[in-house]
Parts: C-alpha cells; sequence; structure tokens
C-alpha cells in the first residue's frame, strides 16, 4: 500500500508552493500520504486507501478523528459567531471554557491564558512565571520539548532546531538532566519547566518521585513549577493529568493538543496568587493575540471535553494501554535484538529499538497501512494513539509491526 497516484501528484505541487523545508517529500514518492478523511483511528488518503492511526496526528485526536460530537460543536458554533474579540468583547464561550478548564485541571488551578499552539501556552507559562517571580531563569531538561516559538525554543532540548536561530534564542534557559534529582537551583531562577513524561524526547518516564522533589525544591527555592501537560494531559496517560500519577500539583500548567478535539487551542493554567501577578487589566492585555479564545475552537475545546469525559479518558487509556503494553512485550520476548524494550503510561506508548531505525519503520508500516511516529533520537517509536482505539485494532497493528520486523 504504497502513497497512490493523487498523493503523488499532491506532493508535486506542494513542492512548488510551500516553503521546502515543512514537508519531507520522498523524491521517490513513496512518503507521504495525503489526507482526505479520518473517522475513529481510520485514515483515508486521497487515493482511498484506509490506514490505523497509532499517532492521534500528533497526539490531538484523543477522542477520535472527526469526533461527531466535535464536528456538530464546530457547525453549531460557525453558523453564530466564528470570530469575536477575545480580549475585548469576549464570546460566551470563551467564557464557559475557562470555567470548565479550572473545573477539570488539579487543585486550584485557572485563571486561563487562552492560545492557539502548545507553544503559545508554554510562552504564555514562561512570562507567567517571569511576572510572578520576578526572576527570568528557568531550568529545562535535556530530551525537552516545548515548541519551536522563539520562548520555547529556548527551553525545548534539541540541537538541530536550536542552532539555526542562535542569537535570536534568549539565554534564560539551563538544561539539567531529565530525571536526575536536583538539590538546587541555579541563581536567578524563578521556575522549573518539565514534561510529566517526555514525548518527543523519546517517551520518557522519570524515576518516582522525581516530579515531587521538583515541586519541593521549588517550594524551597521560591520558584514555581510549570508542568508542560501539552500532550501528556487530557487522560492520555490514564490519569487527567500525569502529574496526578505522582500525587503533584504544579503552580503553572500546560495544557493543548487534544483539548480542541481537532481544532488549534491552548491554555496556560495557574494557581490563583501565581495569575494574580499580572495585575487586571486598565484596558491593554500585556499578554494576547487576535485568536485568543476563538469561539469556534472554545465551542470544540468544550466539546472535546465532554467526549473525553463521556469516554471517562484516563480509564480507557489504561485498560487500552494494559492491553497494548503486554503484546508490545511479548514482541520484544520475539525480537530481542530489534526491541531493547517497552516503556510509557496509559496511551502514550513507545518501544526503544536496539538501534535508530524507527524512521525506516515508519514507512514500512506505512506501507502496510499503519501510521506511526519516531521519536528521541530515532530509537523509538512512539504509539499515542486516539483513546478510542479497539482491541482488535491495537492486534491489527502489533501483527504488521511483528511483519515489518521479521
Ligand atoms: C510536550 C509538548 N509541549 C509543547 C509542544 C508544542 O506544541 P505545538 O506544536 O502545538 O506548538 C509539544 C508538541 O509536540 C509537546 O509535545
Amino acid at each position: 500500500m504504497t502513497p497512490g497516484p493523487k498523493s503523488r501528484a499532491l506532493a508535486a505541487t506542494l513542492r512548488q508552493f510551500e516553503s521546502p523545508n515543512v514537508t519531507f517529500l520522498a523524491d521517490d514518492g513513496s512518503f507521504p500520504i495525503f489526507w482526505e478523511e479520518a473517522h475513529g483511528c481510520t485514515v483515508t488518503d486521497a487515493d482511498g486507501q484506509a490506514y490505523l492511526d497509532l499517532t492521534a496526528a500528533f497526539g490531538v485526536a484523543s477522542v477520535g478523528h472527526t469526533n461527531p460530537a466535535v464536528a456538530a460543536a464546530i457547525a453549531a458554533q460557525a453558523q453564530k459567531l466564528i470570530h469575536g474579540m477575545g480580549d475585548v468583547h469576549p464570546s460566551r464561550v470563551k467564557v464557559a471554557l475557562a470555567q470548565k478548564l479550572s473545573a477539570l485541571t488539579p487543585g486550584d488551578l485557572g485563571g486561563a491564558l487562552l492560545g492557539t499552539s502548545g507553544g503559545d501556552a508554554v510562552e504564555a507559562a514562561l512570562k507567567t512565571a517571569r511576572v510572578f517571580t520576578g526572576k527570568p531563569g528557568v531550568v529545562a531538561f535535556t530530551g525537552g520539548y516545548h515548541g519551536l516559538n522563539l520562548g520555547a525554543l529556548a527551553v525545548t532540548w534539541r540541537a538541530d532546531f536550536r542552532e539555526p536561530f542562535a542569537g535570536q534564542i534568549a539565554p534564560f534557559a539551563v538544561h539539567k538532566p531529565y530525571g536526575e534529582f536536583l538539590t538546587e537551583l541555579p541563581d536567578g531562577v524563578g521556575a522549573v519547566l518539565v514534561e510529566a513524561i517526555q514525548g518527543r524526547g523519546g517517551i520518557v518516564v522519570p524515576p518516582p518521585g522525581w516530579l515531587e522533589s521538583l515541586k519541593a525544591l521549588c517550594e524551597k527555592s521560591g520558584a514555581v513549577l510549570i508542568l508542560d501537560e501539552i500532550f501528556t494531559g487530557w487522560g492520555r496517560t490514564g490519569d487527567w493529568f500525569a502529574c496526578e500519577h505522582e500525587g503533584v500539583v504544579p503552580d503553572i500548567l500546560c495544557v493543548g493538543k487534544a483539548l480542541g478535539g481537532g481544532l488549534p487551542i491552548s491554555a496556560c493554567l495557574a494557581r490563583p496568587d501565581v495569575m494574580a501577578a499580572w495585575g487586571v487589566s486598565t484596558g491593554e492585555a500585556l499578554h494576547t493575540s487576535t485568536f485568543l479564545g476563538n469561539p469556534l475552537c472554545c465551542a470544540a475545546a468544550l466539546a472535546s471535553l465532554g467526549e473525553l469525559e463521556r469516554l471517562a479518558a484516563p480509564g480507557l487509556a489504561r485498560e487500552r494501554g494494559a492491553f497494548f503494553i503486554e503484546q508490545l512485550e511479548r514482541l520484544q520476548s520475539q525480537f530481542p535484538t530489534k526491541i531493547r524494550g517497552v516503556r510509557g503510561r496509559g496511551l502514550m506508548l513507545g518501544i526503544q529499538l536496539t538501534s535508530a531505525f524507527a524512521g525506516e519503520l515508519m514507512v514500512q508500516l506505512l506501507h502496510r497501512g499503519v501510521i506511526v511516529l519516531p521519536a528521541g533520537d530515532g530509537d523509538i517509536l512512539e504509539f499515542t494513539p486516539p483513546l478510542v482505539i479497539s482491541e482488535e485494532e491495537i492486534t491489527h497493528a502489533v501483527t504488521q509491526l511483528k511483519l515489518v520486523l521479521s
């Protein structure tokens, strides 16, 4: 099942009209496919070929692609109000979403600062921490991924993303080894920013007690703990938020991805006293954007959150994740020279390969009708499917994986 004539023709057109570094277009046409439709876990390409999506399209489609409740909410909102004046004359749905975000996130987190992308939420969190603590420094971690906006890039780890922009990235962040217990924070550090489980870094689960130790260190040092749960949030790891597994409530929380059910929306939430440090608006918001609280995105998010609740998302992730991990562990015992380990939590899983051939597996699996992504340094094959994936679909995926490993 290689990309058909329509996907190949679309690739040729895209090559002419899109900035060249964005989409990888294989010269021989073997990658990518062009999506036409997607429902649940099934994606159909421009040539009518069906694929099983084990990525939820970057962890977004937790409630399934084109979820009917989300699609209906978008359609209904589109008839009434598509765009508003987010920080001047807000929409009713923005109010409803801000309230819902406070209700569903841990502790007394709230005071939503809405954004469009995950990177936006991270930037809002960095600014919030600075405003509250008065200190610009941030401790981030090796392997961390927080987005590619210039502020977020300062805390993202990977050199290949950062080096082309040397001189444009402000040097306010210091990276410490992910998972290593710290005894003190460097001078001038007002925030520790961390993923509860690293996603793009390679599905890395930190040691038990580590997040708790960071929280205690922040408390001791007058710093705030910012948790980036953009990937791990909304049930994916088997709890509403991965930090709940450790019993940790951050001072600032970043959410995105699955929040909008497929529309772009993110949020930074904080402890009331932390968010209050911004002060009350006297007419000009210090941090906003044209599309802040976009009504269509807010309506989609409310529907997506409603679906996550109806589906009891954390339980679903735990149950299907346990089934998936068992099959992956069996595969590991069959292919010990190719699979070094299986890791993750809930439906945020990965297999660690014995060398960096995840990219090759991605292409081979695509040709067998399964969409996956590599992670880490190309040595991790990542599985973050829609939470509604069935046991049959998991079994089918693992069977295909076995065939490409054989
Ligand atoms: C943990 C984490 N934070 C932030 C981001 C950035 O989100 P976005 O690509 O929407 O800017 C990502 C994206 O993969 C992510 O995984």
